[in-house]
């Protein structure tokens, strides 16, 4: 299989042309870590630089994936910490994959963005909540996890407290009464949002194009989605690698053999880098100077979020 893989019609720049000429109105983004690996926040299950490899130095885990264990988390939150202070990038600005999502809802074509991404990217490239379905959670936002207290809290003072570990023993404490403070991510153990299983069946009959984009697809019960658009429904997938195996649960899900191999002939399979073919796809389209300068937030290492203009 070569880089771009299409089974019949669908290319590139044809997807592009139609993409232009309007007959898109409601775009379907489906995405993974691997859309922020250009904004320095590591992927999953890349060899020897993803997430899980890293896990290795982490002291006090019993198993890599205990540290996103909702169950292990309440027993020792140290190491989950630990972790996202060794990977939190300084300063935290959305990539050019994330400016196509701004562009795409500028456009009035992006009809939601279904991300498995905690990094909150997406709406700091400026695409509304209102878009962007967080299956797994988001750093957005955060509580105290003592049940009678609940205290909200934000990324910008989340983020600053994680760190300053001198002052809080590694552990980010409620101002109010002490207990340990969580971000809203969905750990292992835990549901997915409602939003999710509330918007999935509109969205996806609604849906005329599907972009599926850096992921392994390898996590269910988020992998079923790229099944749920009506069939001969066009899907991108757009990835450095081919995806994994979707396992008995996204099996379940109705996601069949051939969907996991994008192999029916209104899909297309670009094996490159996602910020590389963005471009090449807006330049195409006619969009990448707009592309280019589309207004993004920062989060800068003084926690603070500043509207600039890239
Ligand atoms: P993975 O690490 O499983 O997959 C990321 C994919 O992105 C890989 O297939 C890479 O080849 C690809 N990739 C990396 N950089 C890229 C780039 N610049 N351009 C294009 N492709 C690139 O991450 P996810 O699929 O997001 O769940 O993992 C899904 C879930 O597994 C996560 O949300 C997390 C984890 O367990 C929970 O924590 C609940």
């Amino acid at each position: 299989m070569g880089a771009n893989q299409s089974n019949d019609g669908m290319n590139l720049s044809q997807t592009a042309k139609d993409v232009a000429d309007g007959k898109y109105k409601n775009i379907i983004i489906m995405c993974g870590a691997g859309i922020s690996t250009a904004a320095g926040v590591p992927d999953f299950r890349s060899p020897s630089i993803g997430l899980y490899n890293k896990l290795r130095n982490i002291k006090d885990l019993p198993y890599p994936e205990a540290v996103f264990d909702i169950n292990f988390f309440r027993y020792n939150p140290l190491p989950f910490y630990t972790l996202v202070r060794q990977i939190f990038p300084e300063r935290l600005c959305p990539t050019a994959t994330h400016k196509f999502y701004g562009l795409l809802h500028k456009k009035g074509v992006l009809r939601r963005i279904y991300t498995q991404n905690i990094d909150a990217l997406e709406v700091l490239a400026g695409v509304p909540e209102s878009k962007v379905i967080e299956a797994h959670g988001t750093f957005r936002t955060g509580h105290c996890t003592n049940p009678s207290c609940r205290q909200p809290c934000d990324l910008p003072w989340l983020k600053s407290q994680i760190f300053q570990p001198e002052k809080n023993e590694g552990v980010p404490k409620c101002a109010k009464c002490k207990g340990v403070m969580r971000p809203d991510v969905v750990f292992f153990g835990e549901k997915l949002p409602a939003r999710f299983w509330d918007s999935y069946g509109a969205d996806f009959e609604a849906c005329d194009l599907l972009i599926v984009m850096g992921t392994s697809l390898a996590v269910a019960p988020f992998n079923g989605l790229v099944a749920k658009p009506k069939r001969g429904t066009p899907r991108m997938f757009i990835n450095k690698t081919k995806p994994g195996s979707v396992g008995f649960v996204g099996w379940v899900m109705g996601f069949g053999r051939s969907s996991a191999k994008f192999d029916s002939p209104t899909d297309l399979v670009v094996l490159q880098d996602c910020d590389a073919t963005v471009r090449e796809f807006c330049d195409q389209v006619g969009w990448r100077d707009e592309l280019e300068s589309m207004p993004v937030q920062i989060l800068e290492a003084g926690a603070v979020v500043t509207p600039t203009i890239q």
